[in-house]
Order: C-alpha cells, then sequence, then structure tokens
C-alpha cells in the first residue's frame, strides 16, 4: 500500500507515524507553573539531539482544532524555562498512564498517581523520587512546528538509581534499566531482549 499525507482522513498520518515510528522512549516531564504548581506528563514524541552541550527535546501537540490549546507543560516551560525529564521503567508504567489524563493546570500529577516526589538539584520542578533516572534541564529553546512546539532542553544535572552505573565502562547497565517504549495506540514495549552486536569499526568506544 502507499500513502500520500496530503489525503489522509483526519488522525490517519498521526496514526500511520506513531506506527511507523517505534518503540518510541517516553520523557516524563515534571515542571512547575510561575506559582510553583507542580504538573507531570508523558511526551514520546522524543529524543536525545547531541551529547554536546547535552541536549533532548519533545514535541507538545496543542490540543484541540486551534493553536491555543496550549498544554501545561509546554506553559509551564514558556514560563519558567526548566523541566525535568523522568525516565519511565516497568515499575512507573500504570502510574506514567494515569498522569496522561488531560486534568485542570491546578492539579498535580504527582498526587493523582501517588507518586513520591524528589527534589532537584539545579532547578524548580522536582524530579520523580523512583525513576531510574532524571535529567535536569534548562530551557534551550522552543521551535514551532505546526500543530507542535518542539522543546529542546540542556542538561544541567542528572540523577541515577544506586546500582546502574558502572564505572568500568561509563554506561548504564541495559539489563537493569527496564525502560518502557510507546508503540501506537494502548500499546507498549518492554525491554527484556537485549542483543549485542559489535560495530565493524573496531575503535568504537560508545
Ligand atoms: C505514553 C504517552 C505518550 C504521549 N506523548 C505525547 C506527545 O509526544 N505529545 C503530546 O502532545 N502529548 C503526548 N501524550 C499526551 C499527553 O501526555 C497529555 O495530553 C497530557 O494531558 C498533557 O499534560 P499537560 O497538559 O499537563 O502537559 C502522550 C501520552 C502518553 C500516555
Amino acid at each position: 500500500m502507499e500513502f500520500d499525507p496530503t489525503t489522509l482522513p483526519p488522525n490517519g498520518m498521526y496514526k500511520l507515524l506513531i506506527s511507523s515510528v517505534v518503540p518510541r522512549p517516553i520523557a516524563w516531564v515534571s515542571s512547575v507553573d510561575a506559582e510553583g504548581v507542580r504538573n507531570l506528563a508523558p511526551f514520546s514524541y522524543f529524543m536525545a539531539i547531541t551529547d554536546d552541550p547535552p541536549t533532548i527535546a519533545f514535541s507538545s501537540s496543542f490540543r484541540g482544532a486551534g493553536r491555543d490549546g496550549k498544554k501545561d507543560t509546554l506553559r509551564n516551560v514558556e514560563a519558567t524555562r526548566e523541566f525535568v525529564v523522568n525516565v519511565v521503567d516497568d515499575a512507573l508504567a500504570a502510574q506514567m498512564n494515569l498522569t496522561s489524563g488531560e486534568y485542570p493546570p491546578e492539579v498535580d500529577e504527582f498526587e493523582v498517581a501517588g507518586l513520591a516526589v524528589a527534589p532537584a538539584a539545579r532547578v524548580k520542578p522536582p524530579r520523580v523520587a523512583d525513576a531510574p533516572i532524571a535529567m535536569e534541564c534548562r530551557l534551550d529553546r522552543i521551535v514551532p512546528v505546526g500543530r507542535a512546539n518542539l522543546v529542546l532542553g540542556q542538561i544541567v544535572y542528572l540523577h541515577v538509581r544506586d546500582g546502574l552505573y558502572d564505572a568500568a565502562t561509563g554506561r548504564l547497565d541495559m539489563h537493569r534499566l527496564r525502560p518502557v517504549g510507546r508503540l501506537a495506540g494502548n500499546l507498549y514495549a518492554r525491554v527484556h531482549d537485549i542483543f549485542e552486536m559489535k560495530r565493524p569499526n573496531p575503535d568504537y568506544r560508545g
């Protein structure tokens, strides 16, 4: 079959795209508004851009038909220029899903999902205490792209759960991390089938 994005029914391209770019990592973004009210929501239009300077990005789509339906996360990041990206593992998947509900701005999703809160070191938004990794970010820039805004953040501090960091390799233990990836619709993937493949370049040190 072939598809021309301009002739698809409403939502058709969304469904094809989220079925095609899989599995997607999930940025579980904590933020605060100008008064300090906490917010937490998942975003799987998410990627690492470069490690120098360490920069990650997620995109927040508009709610509804127009362009005034900015999500709370985007409004908070615009107001405070700070956020934290928490990594979701198997144990936190159900609570991550709870925080995706469309709650009014004054609702604290940490409370909705019964999550323990831990302070960040360099930014105001708190982190999910039980997340295996939390990346504290300062806003680099926001790039409007069609019906979404791409939020780029520079990582200024990292929290990694004890027992995950391998000092000998400098990597995190991929067998212990157990991250969750998003597929299409309500489907998710666990990372329980890991295999190794050496680079053709013998000098590769990734
Ligand atoms: C796994 C998962 C991934 C999601 N990814 C995105 C995304 O990439 N972009 C987006 O705009 N919404 C995404 N959502 C929906 C938002 O989480 C949802 O709209 C949420 O209510 C936004 O919260 P906020 O208004 O507090 O920012 C996702 C939801 C789930 C469950």
